[in-house]
């Protein structure tokens, strides 16, 4: 029986719990996580909380889609244990949530673009971890550098927090899965699949020995010529995000794009 609760009691603290955050809209992307969450065979926690302090846009923060019946719903039938619908002021209250910095990584890529936005993301996701105390939590891969910084976040703080990665779920047409995905229309959704497509046509060209810089100027022609507009593809080593030299195991590849004034982003993992 899944339980919508407002605050965490101490019903919730005794239990082991694998936490799984979001901000609802909640898709097959969300319930894959959900699904990995169970597998550990610990109690499942299902927050939605629209986090503002992470929007450095109004607009986008406006726009974003709120479904929390059908979110209930869709949660409910996948068999998660809590959702956790909290009020603004039980996450924020006036004061003694601290605001956590996210280290150089936080600045570059979605933190060049979206000035704030990794630091509304690692104090929300600190204060939530801080309240829920789990032993692990589920984030995907599609927010790689999300996900970076959190698990930098982990390790700074030495939280004892086991983070778990899921993997990014796709459309037929290899759109990533994304809340925001419900503002673009059937024919934004096939433009926005080149997105993919042009990820991969660059891993392919690594992997053929082109050069990192050739490769991702092929990406970014591939990219324009498809009613995308491109705000980023960049290319980075998976363990720093650095910008990859020889010693370089495992490359990510990342873009953010706009199709119909939707901010979209992807990544593919490339071994090399
Ligand atoms: O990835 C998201 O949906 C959000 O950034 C998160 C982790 C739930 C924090 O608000």
């Amino acid at each position: 029986m899944t339980k919508v609760i407002n605050t965490i009691n101490d019903d919730i603290l005794s239990e082991n719990i694998c936490f799984i955050p979001t901000m609802g809209a909640i898709h097959e992307g969300h319930l894959s996580l959900v699904d990995i969450g169970k597998e550990t065979n610990l109690k499942t926690l299902v927050s939605i909380f629209l986090n503002r302090r992470q929007f450095n846009n109004d607009d986008d923060f406006k726009n974003y889609p709120i479904e929390h019946e059908q979110d209930i719903q869709f949660l409910k039938s996948r068999g998660v244990d809590f959702i956790f619908l909290p009020q603004d002021s039980y996450i924020y209250p006036s004061e003694g949530v601290p605001s956590i910095v996210p280290s150089k990584v936080g600045s570059i890529l979605e933190g060049a673009s979206r000035p704030g936005h990794f630091e509304g993301v690692l104090t929300v996701v600190n204060r939530l971890f801080d309240l829920i105390k789990p032993s692990h939590a589920v984030f995907g891969k599609k927010d790689a550098q999300q996900l970076f910084l959190i698990k930098d976040m982990v390790s700074r703080l030495d939280l004892n927090i086991e983070i778990i990665e899921g993997e990014i779920f796709r459309d037929i047409n290899g759109l990533a899965l994304s809340s925001r995905n419900k503002h673009l229309s059937h024919d934004a959704k096939l433009i926005a699949a080149n997105i993919f497509k042009s990820l991969q046509k660059v891993s392919k060209e690594i992997n053929l020995g082109k050069s990192f810089e050739e490769s991702v100027e092929l990406g970014i022609n591939s990219l324009n010529q498809n009613e995308i507009d491109l705000d980023y593809l960049e290319i980075v080593d998976e363990e720093n995000f650095n910008y990859p030299n020889k010693y370089s195991k495992k490359l990510k590849l990342l873009t953010a794009a706009y199709v119909e004034n939707v901010r979209l982003i992807d990544n593919i993992d490339i071994e090399i």
